[in-house]
């Protein structure tokens, strides 16, 4: 068995039900933006690594990937919103669709910084697609356009989702047991 299986407390979104959520999402997408030239997706490191090649290899659509690196101060619970740009974007994005692809939004902090830094660049467009999200970005109402699943405020992990930069790996999303990371 693989090595992780003795940490993970149970499986809530299983290999298939990721394909085929990806599957269901870049279906909408194609349609979304059949009228245009073409996608820039922007994924985020390194959680957003998995569902950016996924995602790109669903649609049938042209599109160009592009990567950022953001890094938020301090303690997530506590931070006051500030974002260090750790890695920019490498190409220019004016007059260009933006889908911002996130592996998972929780408190929303990272998202909210980043949509209000892109629109200095004069995109003709930006939306956000994440695989998941906490009930904190639902209730904090962040505006992800597509949303894969969402998720109960669980220590998840897999599929680009680490713990101490462990279980990104995971070919599904499950629940570490407590005692992995209480310990
Ligand atoms: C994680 C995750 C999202 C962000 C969500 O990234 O991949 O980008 O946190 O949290 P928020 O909604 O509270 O901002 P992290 O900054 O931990 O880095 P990583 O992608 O390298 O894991
Ligand atoms: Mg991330």
């Amino acid at each position: 068995a693989p090595w992780y299986d003795a940490d993970i407390e149970r499986i809530i979104l299983s290999a298939e039900d990721i394909a085929d959520k990806t599957a269901e999402l870049a279906k909408q997408i194609d349609a979304d933006y059949a009228d245009t030239d073409g996608l820039l997706l922007v994924g985020l490191f390194k959680g957003a690594v998995m569902f950016m090649a996924d995602l790109a290899r669903a649609l049938t659509i042209p599109v160009e990937l592009e990567f950022m690196d953001l890094s938020s101060y301090g303690s997530k619970a506590t931070s006051s919103g500030v974002v260090r740009v750790l890695k920019d974007l490498d190409t220019d994005i004016r007059d260009r669709h933006v889908l911002v692809v996130e592996d998972i939004v929780d408190s929303g902090l990272t998202l909210s910084w980043l949509l209000k830094y892109l629109p200095s660049r004069y995109p003709a467009s930006v939306e956000v697609i994440s695989m998941v999200r906490k009930p904190k970005a639902l209730e904090a109402k962040v505006p992800v356009k597509y949303v894969g699943f969402d998720v109960p405020d669980e220590f998840v992990v897999g599929y680009g989702m680490d713990f101490a930069e462990r279980y990104r790996e995971l070919p599904f999303i499950g629940i570490l047991k407590p005692e992995v990371y209480e310990s």
